[in-house]
């Protein structure tokens, strides 16, 4: 059954349900009013309790008490927000999954959850609630298959009941996070599911179902193009390349801004012929989540109805190593004219990436931001649960990092050092596509800087956040969604 998320009863415990779940702030046990209600009903006993029990309100910290017979609801949870001081959307949307996640033990169905305060903002808790109940489990059969799914969750304030505007945010921020689930789901899926012409297929299917324009090229049509470096990488699997575009068009009459977001969609990444040693090839299937992240975000935008022209733009191809395959020493031309002499055929991502953005740059938009599992040096310099980004403009910049904190997602700004650049220079073509080993991340971006013509630009490499070893806040294991709520809220910002 299908997973409806919807404003509770004004009074939370009115509701019968497998569990009440009570999101407090640290400290805040006392002065919630649905814990006072539920500690009336238990026959007093409840803070005691908790105190014994070392519940302080911390994050990703709950109590669970059975009720047994005594409130409608069969379980009364208690989960931590944090300390009220300050509370942030993104840590509100956090404690809001995490809330979701204890409460739907023991096979829960239906779950009553109450927000920490009348004030929470109902967009990120929608957000929060809808973002913790996802799961990824098509994949399961028999015993391994839930036996029960959560079918109906109410949100509930403390203390009074969610107004118009309320249930408004509420539930765009249920289809916010239906949007980071297409994210999720494309990049849990194997790569014998998603490659790139499926990948192309749930372009279409988002297009259809958000009213967007789609264009879609196949491997002729990349040829024909003329992105030569798209196609080089491609020209090495039985599943040929695509190239996709999306379009968002909003309705109103003022000029908007226009941005364009792109994608790497290396649907698997084998290394191609320089192959990649085996221990953690699997995770390469996670090399499109740049691509599904932009999905996930035209998704978003539609559902939102953002005052802002967005394009959504995905090179899509797997990187494997056949006998067309493209070598070390190979030469191409570029979309935009440059030569590119190919040094290692692992650094796939910035030469589908390369052809992306001249096409990109080319309509004319006022800013460009794309998102690439890109170098392992990413890894390296920021850890897995932060992505490095780069930027020439500290507006932007400042923009930008306003947008992931709000959304709770790690970014960090690197920079464009100049001197790493002619590690570039190749002795037979214009450029070589990469530099030593050192500063790994910086002379991909340096890279890529060289397509993006005048337009100003936004660089992510998110190769470690897409993947997570474990559920924490509103990010399960496996594909998190990273960065869609940053580049929803980044839009969003372009509204006025
Ligand atoms: N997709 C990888 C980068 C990557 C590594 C993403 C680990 C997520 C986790 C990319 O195509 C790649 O192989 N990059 C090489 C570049 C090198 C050959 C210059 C790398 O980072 O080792
Ligand atoms: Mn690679
Ligand atoms: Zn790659």
């Amino acid at each position: 059954m299908p997973l409806t998320i919807t404003s509770g009863p004004k009074d939370p415990l009115a509701d019968a349900a497998d569990a009440l779940v009570v999101c407090v702030f640290a400290q805040g046990l006392a002065n919630h009013p649905t814990v006072a209600a539920a500690a009336a009903a238990l026959g007093g006993g409840l803070l005691e309790h908790a105190k014994r029990a070392e519940f302080e309100g911390k994050p990703e910290q709950s109590l669970e008490i059975a009720t047994l017979g005594r409130m409608r609801a069969r379980r009364l949870v208690l989960v931590g927000a944090g300390p009220e001081k300050d509370f942030s959307p993104a840590r509100l949307r956090a404690a809001m999954a995490h809330a979701v996640r204890a409460g739907s033990a023991q096979n829960a169905e239906r779950l009553v959850l109450v927000t920490p305060s009348d004030s929470s903002a109902l967009r990120e808790v929608g957000e929060g609630v809808a973002l913790g109940a996802y799961r990824f489990t098509k994949y399961f059969t028999g015993d391994r298959k839930p036996k029960q799914e959560l079918s109906r969750i109410a949100v509930c304030l403390p203390s009074s009941a969610i107004d118009a505007a309320g249930k408004k945010a509420l539930s765009l921020g249920v289809e916010v996070a239906a949007a980071v689930g297409i994210t999720r789901d494309a990049v849990n899926e194997p790569p014998n599911v998603i490659f790139p012409e499926s990948l192309a297929q749930l372009g279409r299917d988002i297009a259809k179902a958000s009213g967007l324009k789609v264009k879609v090229l196949d491997k002729a049509g990349i040829l024909k193009a003329g992105m030569n470096l798209h196609y080089a990488v491609g020209q090495g699997s039985s599943n040929e390349p695509r190239f996709i575009h999306l379009t968002y068009t909003p309705t109103t009459k003022k000029k908007t801004k226009r941005l364009v977001f792109v994608g790497k969609g290396i649907t698997f990444d084998s290394g191609g012929l320089c192959i990649k040693p085996a221990p953690g090839m699997g995770d390469m299937k996670s090399d499109m989540g740049g691509a599904a992240a932009v999905l996930g975000l035209m998704s978003a935008v539609a559902a939102l109805k953002v005052p802002v022209e967005v394009h959504g733009i995905i090179a899509a191809a797997e990187n494997m190593p056949d006998g067309s395959a493209y070598r070390p020493a190979d030469i191409f031309t570029s979309l935009e004219g440059k030569t590119v002499e190919i040094i290692n055929t692992d650094a796939e991502g910035r030469l589908v990436l390369a052809d992306a953005l001249t096409y990109a740059a080319r309509l004319k938009p006022d800013l460009i931001v794309d998102a690439a599992t890109l170098t392992g040096a990413a890894l390296v310099a920021l850890g897995k649960s932060c992505s490095a980004f780069y930027t020439a403009d500290p507006a932007l910049a400042k923009k930008f990092t306003d947008a992931a904190a709000h959304a709770g997602e790690g970014f960090w700004q690197m920079p464009l050092l100049e001197e790493l650049a002619e590690q570039l220079k190749s002795d037979v073509a214009d450029l070589k596509h990469t530099g030593d080993r050192y500063g790994g991340s910086i002379t991909a971006a340096l890279f890529l800087r060289e397509f993006v013509a005048k337009v100003p630009w936004i660089h992510c490499d998110v190769a470690g956040p897409v993947l997570s070893e474990r559920a924490r806040g509103n990010t399960p294991k496996g594909a998190t969604g990273h960065p869609v709520l940053t580049f929803v809220r980044f839009v969003e910002s372009f509204a006025d």
